[in-house]
């Protein structure tokens, strides 16, 4: 069977580690980079880091609005496809990358896996739940990371026996390369000691595209983080307006994007993190670190409900009682279930018994 994975932002690479070896053993793959992250920090970098090989095909779309991306994706993989037509098609999350993949090969009859389906934050307006909700309705096979996913399938019509619940491959990732990235000292590079600072990572649009609600929301921040030292990796959509407003806060340490393996030493060793990420909302519960989202609402309630994960929303009060709840007691944490490095066997044995029907 052909397969053919289709990935294109930082967090696709690194969910990518995870299955590419798994899906290459029993399959012929082809991974196909569209190119919507093209910054070396967001992708080279971390193929690197990763041990991953180039992808076999980059589509090379670059930057540009959501439809324009989406559409380049969309007439790249059509002519591609239409040549050398896959038996399966594998999406991952919920970028443009992800819609622009499942939406060409749905339209061409290739039927289509998401991998990390079903999540919702019920926010119609922003681009990822749109993402969310479309690709889950054009897919044949939906592999979910908790079972909050599957209540949220089943009520929008999908049948049962398309949803699996296999666990979380950006865990798998973490817990493979967590021995490695622990060796790493990246707190050395700041003068700074184990436990003893909070990382910032904002990128959403609806918090860093308006300099003024960047203004206000960094004011939040470094109001209630008094006097811990906050590292800030700054991701290229929120970097042009953070420069605008800077001098504020001459402690600031803004910094271009780690590697995997620094961002996860460092966040493994961080007293707090506050982030608009879905990602490390999930890393960090893993790895025990107070987490303080930055958004009113998760699409991965399994993080609060079991993980660190406490929701601030973006008001300066918001803030405060999330930090001091953060940095108060330690949350007990309990295992989230199936989120144990084993996601990816699930996914590929159950492309495998799908493949002899
Ligand atoms: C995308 C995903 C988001 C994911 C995030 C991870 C969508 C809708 N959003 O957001 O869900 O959490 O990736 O990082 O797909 N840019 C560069 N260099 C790059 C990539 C982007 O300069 O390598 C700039 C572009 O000019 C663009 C902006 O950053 O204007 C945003 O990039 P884009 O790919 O549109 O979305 P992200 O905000 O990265």
């Amino acid at each position: 069977m052909k397969v053919h994975i289709v990935i294109g932002t930082r967090p696709q690479y690194v969910k990518l580690a995870a299955l590419r070896d798994k899906l290459a053993q029993e399959f012929e793959l082809t991974v196909i980079d569209t190119g919507q992250h093209y910054h070396r920090q967001l992708s080279l970098a971390l193929l690197e880091d990763l041990k991953l090989p180039p992808p076999d095909i980059n589509l090379k779309v670059g930057s540009g609005g959501h439809g324009e991306i989406t559409g380049r994706i969309l007439i790249g993989l059509e002519k591609l496809w239409i040549k050398s037509r896959p038996d399966l098609v594998v999406v991952v999350g919920d970028t443009n990358s992800c819609l622009g993949g499942a939406l060409a090969a749905a339209k061409i009859g290739i039927p289509v896996a998401h991998v990390e389906a079903g999540l919702r934050s019920f926010e119609k307006n922003l681009p990822e739940e749109i993402n969310r909700v479309l690709t889950d309705h054009i897919s044949e096979l939906l592999f979910i990371t908790e079972t909050s996913a599957k209540k949220n399938l089943l009520r929008e019509g999908i049948r049962p026996d398309q949803i699996h619940f296999v666990g979380n491959i950006m865990i798998d990732t973490l817990f493979q390369h967590l021995v490695a990235a622990k060796k790493r000292r990246p707190w050395q590079r700041f003068m700074l000691a184990p436990g003893e600072y909070g990382i910032v990572t904002l990128h959403r649009p609806e918090n860093v595209d308006a300099a003024d609600k960047l203004t206000s929301l960094i004011g939040s921040i470094y109001q209630v983080a008094g006097s811990l030292p906050l590292i800030f990796p700054v991701h290229p959509r929120t970097k042009a307006n953070l420069q605008k407003i800077a001098s504020k806060w001459p402690e600031m340490k803004i910094i271009d994007p780690f590697g995997y393996l620094d961002f996860i030493g460092l966040l493994a060793r961080a007293k707090l993190v506050l982030t608009d990420s879905g990602g490390i909302q999930e890393e960090s519960s893993v790895l025990g670190i107070p987490c303080v989202t930055l958004r009113r609402r998760t699409e991965r309630p399994v993080t609060v409900e079991k993980g660190t994960n406490i929701l601030a929303g973006t008001t300066d009060r918001g803030i405060a009682g999330a930090v001091t709840q953060a940095l108060g007691q330690p949350r007990s944490t309990r295992p989230i279930p199936r989120w144990d490095g084993r996601a990816a066997d699930r996914i590929v044995k159950i492309l495998v018994k799908w493949s002899k029907v």
